[in-house]
């Protein structure tokens, strides 16, 4: 750490004198946990070392009593290493992480279920937890509908308030006959501005306060960037991945994307480069008018997800593409209600060009598709009142939804992390640890019978009430 805060400050004090330009510290998490599993060696993925768990100094981390190291056979495929290799767990196992300062901890699990003589992926089904939420059920290291044309890794991303103490991540195998398994985890905390406390709920009964953000569980569901390109972990300043929009936007009629070359102006007050990284802001979609009137139309995304949550939907804006101050204003639709009347984006970044800004709504999937099981959030946003004719009218740089955990504590179906650890008992563990017990009582028992032949003076007695706790440990574990 202080080499790399020295290097740091080295680094700073070089370049400022040489860069008129402010030079941005990045973001330097105070737990960076990054575990490659099932590996021996570490594996090094831009310029971030994943350090593998099956070497002798990291097997602290990890609680199993039987989990498997297993090998891709085919490492010969251009995907990171990473995924070449996985631990698989027969029994319920645990990673922990300590954390070292209050806050919400990204953590990202990845699956890859690559081709193996030894092993055959589709006997994985199982649950996840972290700490006290459950945050996959029934989950196999797949559970995309294209699966039989999509082989690729899959990336699951939790956000989670943890106090000083740690991060506890569970694996348990569905049933006896199940297993789990996992290639990568990373468990990084975020900065502190990454989420607020408070956000704008909506629904068809309008808007309100929405307060405790910041202390809910969230699943990340979508990550876009609008009008732009994928952007990977590399280029992203809390190593994500948002993908473009092309697949969700419905109604485009009028719209048109933009890219802005210049420099990307981060103020205080408004989104930080953690929050959203240059290539998301730099990049739109707009509605725009000329021929003398405002162009009457909505920019419209649609994104299924499961009933039942709450979830929250960032949205950010970036003026990128307007040619001065004060002419683009325009509405905000969530689900077909009215979220946000007349945005005035020059004054949201007190009146800067290329700022970047975002707003947090709350919503629930209340606008329903025809199928009951799955729900959409629609986002909209198109001219109002107030738009200018020759301006452009709508912006939308990036969208994120994060599903938020329900009443359970769950992000995956209707049972608690209570009812999921009673339900699997783990029961070829238990068998075999009663077993074990009933074996010691019956050695004591032979023990305590010769010592008392022996023992010919008191000291038999004694060694009886020697055995009571034994026995009372055998109740503890009946009671389980
Ligand atoms: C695994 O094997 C199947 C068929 O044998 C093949 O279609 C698929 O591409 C392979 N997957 C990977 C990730 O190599
Ligand atoms: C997992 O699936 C089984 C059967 O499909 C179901 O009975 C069970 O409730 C599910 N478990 C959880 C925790 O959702
Ligand atoms: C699955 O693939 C089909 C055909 O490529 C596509 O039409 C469909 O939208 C895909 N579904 C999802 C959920 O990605
Ligand atoms: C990072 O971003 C730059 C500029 O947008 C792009 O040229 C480059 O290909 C990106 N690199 C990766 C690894 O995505
Ligand atoms: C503007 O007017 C031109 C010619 O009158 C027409 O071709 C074009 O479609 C119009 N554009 C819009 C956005 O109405
Ligand atoms: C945009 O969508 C909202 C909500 O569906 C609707 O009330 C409004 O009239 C639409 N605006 C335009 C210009 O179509
Ligand atoms: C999420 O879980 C917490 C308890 O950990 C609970 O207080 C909160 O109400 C839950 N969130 C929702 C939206 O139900």
């Amino acid at each position: 750490m202080a080499t790399i805060l020295c290097r740091t400050i080295g680094f700073l004090l070089l370049f400022s004198t040489l860069l008129s330009v402010s030079v941005a510290i990045s973001f330097s998490p105070a737990n960076d946990y990054l575990i490659d599993c099932g590996s021996v060696v570490d594996s090094i993925i831009d310029n971030r070392r994943f350090i593998g768990d099956a070497s002798s100094s990291n097997r602290k981390l990890l609680s199993s009593q039987g989990s498997i190291t297993l090998q891709s056979e085919d490492p010969s495929t251009n995907l990171p290493q990473i995924y070449h290799t996985a631990r698989i767990f027969t029994r319920q196992a645990k990673y922990e992480f300590n954390v070292v300062e209050n806050g919400i901890q990204m953590v990202r699990l990845h699956f890859h279920r690559f081709n193996s003589s030894k092993f055959d992926f589709s006997d994985t089904e199982f649950h996840v937890m972290v700490n006290g939420y459950v945050v996959l059920t029934n989950f196999s290291g797949d559970d995309d509908v294209n699966s039989s044309t999509n082989f690729g890794p899959r990336v699951r991303e939790f956000l989670i308030w943890v106090d000083v103490g740690e991060v506890v991540i569970r694996f348990i195998p569905s049933k006896d006959s199940k297993l789990a398994f996992v290639n990568a985890i990373e468990v990084i905390s975020a900065p502190k501005d990454l989420i607020a406390d408070v956000a704008t709920s909506v629904s068809n009964d309008g808007t309100e306060k929405f307060n405790g953000l910041v202390k809910q569980a969230m699943e990340v569901v979508y990550r876009i960037n609008v009008g732009g390109r994928k952007v990977t972990p590399f280029n992203d300043t809390l190593w994500r991945s948002w993908v473009p929009d092309d697949e969700f936007i419905k109604v485009s009629d009028g719209s048109e994307k933009v890219y802005f070359s210049g420099r990307i102006k981060y103020k205080l007050g408004g989104a930080s480069r953690e929050v959203g990284p240059d290539n998301v802001y730099n990049t739109a979609r707009v509605v725009k008018s000329n021929n003398g009137s405002v162009s009457r139309v909505n920019m419209t995304w649609e994104f299924p997800v499961s009933s039942g949550y709450k979830y929250l939907v960032r949205l950010h804006f970036c003026d990128i593409a307007s040619i001065s101050l004060g002419m683009l204003y325009f509405n905000i639709f969530i689900n077909g209600n009215l979220a946000y009347q007349d945005l005035d984006i020059s004054d949201a970044t007190t009146y800067v060009l290329a700022s970047p800004y975002y707003i947090d709504f709350v919503v629930d999937d209340e606008y329903s598709s025809s199928s009951s099981s799955s729900g959409l959030i629609s986002i909209s946003v198109g001219p109002s009142s107030k738009s200018v004719e020759d301006a452009v009218d709508a912006i939308l740089n990036g969208v994120e939804i994060m599903k938020m955990n329900n009443t359970l504590g769950s992000l995956d179906g209707f049972a608690s992390t209570e009812m999921i650890l009673s339900r699997c008992p783990n029961r070829r563990n238990l068998s075999l640890f009663m077993s074990m017990v009933a074996f010691m009582c019956i050695l004591m028992s032979v023990y305590i019978l010769i010592q008392r032949r022996k023992a010919k003076d008191g000291f038999g007695w004694l060694r009886l009430s020697d055995s009571v706790p034994e026995d009372n440990n055998l109740k503890t574990v009946n009671r389980v």
